[in-house]
């Protein structure tokens, strides 16, 4: 069964008010992005292996913990995930990214793929799966079972703001990934948007409408 985390950081809260306010411009809304997901990668990454090796400090001798295990691939759902690539690599700058490129059809509301490129490994790592709005959950549904089917067998997934709807069909498609998102808002509306959530989180990061 999935996991659902809430990361509640005081920082993440705070900083997901200003992203959520419709006087933040474009610039803002991508830094705020940005360090968002650098924060929430502190949880993300939480139960990463380690093993000891010893260093020599200038004191002498010690054992000391090095990062071990499985490796880790970064995939930002196109476009709007690619805000949160940044704030994760700084945490985890070894991380080869992959991308899923899918847009949600404004009819019919499913999603629709349009690209596709991961690493060649990628059944060999832990991918993390970003996108800042889960909605009906088609799009991540979507993505997942993408990647999957390239193969992927250990993902996390991460967004900013989620609808219990969008949480439902995630856990219901993919029992076997966790989710981790800063708040799950109140509702979908008529045109499946999150409410309150923030709106276009694509045309807000990169200045479109
Ligand atoms: C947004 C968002 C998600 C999707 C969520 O992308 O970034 O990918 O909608 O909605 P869903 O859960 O109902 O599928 P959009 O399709 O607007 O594309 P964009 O990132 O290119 O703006
Ligand atoms: N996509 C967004 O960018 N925002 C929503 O609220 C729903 C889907």
């Amino acid at each position: 069964m999935s996991k659902v985390v809430v990361i509640d950081h005081p920082l993440i809260q705070h900083k997901l008010t200003f992203l959520r306010d419709v006087t933040t411009g474009s610039k803002d809304f991508r830094d705020l992005v940005r360090e968002m997901s650098m924060l929430m990668g502190y949880e993300v990454t939480r139960d990463l292996q380690l093993r000891d090796i010893e260093i020599e400090t200038p004191m002498g001798k010690t054992m000391s913990k090095t990062l071990t295990g499985r490796k880790l691939g970064i995939v930002p759902i196109l476009r709007a995930g690619l805000g949160m690539v940044d704030g994760i690599l700084q945490l985890i700058p070894a991380a080869k990214v992959g991308h899923v490129g899918l847009y949600r059809d404004p009819q019919t509301l499913e999603p629709v793929e349009y690209y596709c490129k991961l690493p060649s490994d990628v059944s060999e790592r832990q991918l993390i799966v970003l996108d800042p709005m889960l909605a009906t959950g088609g799009s991540a549904k979507a993505a997942i079972k993408f990647l999957k089917d390239k193969g992927a067998m250990n993902i996390k997934f991460v967004c900013l703001i989620a609808s219990p709807e969008g949480i439902e069909v995630l856990k219901e498609t993919h029992p076997d990934v966790d989710i981790y998102v800063a708040s799950i808002d109140e509702k979908l509306d008529d045109h499946a948007y999150i409410v309150p959530g923030l709106g276009d989180a694509g045309d807000r990061l990169f200045g479109t409408k």
